[in-house]
């Protein structure tokens, strides 16, 4: 059965844990998705993950287009959620409608997601308003480092927890249908999730949350470059690509691959009339 906003909301209601991994390709699209995993994020980390820029900032709508496609083709039951990159939606409430609109029109995804708490619920509104569902994203947001001046935990003293409690009511209020808490210490992830009806789906926010989220890449060892304390490895994919490459390279350089199985045959007769 197809995932839906609808359908994150009654997991909520029943008590059911929610599941989400970033994709970004037709091919692990398709594995998430047979593994029965609620919902697809094409996360704007693809700029760090799959572009190898520092930071996800550099990500444009092109680039989220082109993935978001991609991974629609190959999610049939789970819900493909398109992150809405850095200066689609900050800009207006305008911007952020039409450039919604595109991911859902020309990307297919079924939802959007952008980062944000009090600041952007105009734009949530409008956006929910023409019938897209948006998943909000508060806590540590990649796109507002330069302000808060590096990967950072938030909500650690009183003001702040306040202030990210507030911002949760606030992206509710506005209509989004689940909220991301990233990078939130356990016990107000907790506090946050037992204060609103819609999920809280959680990267480094405990197990509190109505549900979880990982960078697939992450989570299956193949991204070195920035390792946080919330990521676990759940299988050494990266390790067994190495291992891959290097008998691959071996085999080539020693002339035992392609054996005759992965050869192609012809007719010896015709063969001989070419000489
Ligand atoms: O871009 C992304 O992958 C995200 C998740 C880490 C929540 O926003």
């Amino acid at each position: 059965m197809k995932n839906t906003a609808v359908t994150f909301k009654q997991a909520k209601e029943k008590g059911e844990k929610l599941t989400m991994l970033t994709a970004y390709d037709y091919s692990t699209a398709k594995l998430v998705d047979e593994a029965g995993i609620h919902s697809i994020l094409v996360g704007d980390s693809l700029g760090m993950v799959c572009l190898g820029y520092e930071d996800t900032l550099p990500v444009t709508m092109e680039d989220m287009l082109h993935h978001t496609k991609a991974v629609a083709r190959g999610a049939k039951n789970t819900l493909v959620i398109a992150d809405m990159p850095f200066m689609s939606y900050q800009t207006s409430v305008y911007d952020a409608v039409v450039n919604a609109g595109r991911l859902i029109k020309e990307g297919h995804a079924q939802a959007v997601k952008l980062e944000g708490g009090k600041e952007v619920c105009p734009q949530i509104e409008a956006i929910v308003r023409a019938s897209i569902p948006v998943c909000a994203h508060i806590g540590l947001t990649p796109q507002s480092i330069h302000a808060f001046g590096g990967f950072k935990v938030q909500g650690k003293g009183e003001e702040a927890a306040r202030r990210l409690l507030k911002e949760a009511k606030a992206v509710e209020e506005a209509g989004a249908f689940a909220v991301v808490l990233e990078c939130v210490p356990e016990a107000l992830a907790s506090l946050i999730t037992r204060q609103v009806s819609i999920p809280t789906i959680g990267i480094g926010a405990g197990a509190g949350c109505d549900g979880q989220v990982l960078v697939y890449q992450d989570m299956l060892g193949m991204y070195a470059d920035f390792a946080p304390k919330f990521v676990k490895v759940f299988a050494n994919v990266g390790e067994e690509m190495r291992k891959g490459f290097a008998a691959y390279k071996k085999e080539v350089e020693e002339g035992t691959f392609p054996s005759k199985e992965h050869t192609f045959r012809m007719d010896e007769s015709i063969l001989e009339k070419l000489y």
